[in-house]
């Protein structure tokens, strides 16, 4: 069942998403050649405590951490750490979600460390694009299909694969709510977008194959063949006025 939030919990939401924005505003400054990515989580929780925000990822589903930082070849869910550096040249997903009055929301970002390549450069910008054409997408009387086709279309037309096995989704009470928002499917397909449906979008797109594995350590999800992955994320609600990110630290 999908559950649709009042204005008044949309409200709360947005006041949620927009401190997720600020803590990942503020892990930014340290996405710099040489920096741990158990600085990373540091700051996050540090930032969260300060803001009285909860990080919603840690402990779920027994993840360990508060942040999931994935560079390269890692596509989402890396688990900071201090033997884990930032080089010069990396690109770093970095994804946060917070428990915040009731309500989850969920963002993340992919940045680059230092001057990076022009391919690695065109795979974040199209990345990004996939999300906001997705997010366009994210009217009433459309449906789910529509931003899962939108995101996908984005991304090949660009020489680009989505990863088919992790997807976006509803996000309110819970983290993870009903629908999928896969980032791959056809037009008019799935459920129908209506007022106050709030939905995680969150392309995950590599340069090559879009198979992949999860590391050792049970969480780490990398590209099967090695290649570059980015990631961006926005919790975002349907509302009559058309769709509205939630995870923004930007006035509308
Ligand atoms: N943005 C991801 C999601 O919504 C991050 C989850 S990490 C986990 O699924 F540890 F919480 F699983
Ligand atoms: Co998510």
């Amino acid at each position: 069942m999908i559950h649709r939030k009042s204005p008044a919990d949309i409200v709360l939401m947005m006041e949620g998403g927009r401190l997720v924005a600020c803590i990942l505003r503020k892990v930014q400054e340290v996405v710099t050649p040489g920096t741990a990515t158990s600085e990373i989580e540091r700051i996050a929780e540090n930032e969260a405590r300060s803001f009285g925000v909860v990080p919603a990822f840690k402990g779920y589903m027994g993840y360990p951490s508060s942040i999931c930082v994935s560079i390269n070849n890692e596509v989402v869910h890396g688990i900071p750490s201090d033997q884990r550096i930032l080089s010069e040249g990396d690109i770093v997903g970095l994804d946060f979600g917070a428990y915040y009055k009731g309500f989850y929301t969920d963002a993340a970002v992919t940045l680059p460390v230092g001057t990076i390549s022009k391919k690695a450069t065109r795979l974040m910008e199209v990345t990004k694009e996939s999300l906001l054409r997705g997010i366009g997408a994210a009217t009433e009387g459309r449906r789910v299909g529509d931003i899962s086709h939108s995101v996908q279309s984005c991304a090949e037309e660009n020489g680009y694969s989505v990863v088919k096995s992790f997807v976006g989704h509803g996000i309110g009470r819970s983290l993870h709510e009903e629908p999928q928002v896969p980032n791959f499917g056809e037009p008019h397909w799935g459920a129908k977008l209506k007022e106050g449906m709030t939905l995680a979008i969150e392309p995950m797109v590599n340069e090559g194959t879009d198979s992949v594995e999860v590391l050792d350590d049970g969480w780490t999800a990398v590209t099967a063949d090695g290649g570059l992955s980015a990631h961006f994320e926005h919790t975002v609600a349907v509302t009559v006025d058309g769709p509205l990110v939630l995870t923004t630290d930007e006035e509308p």
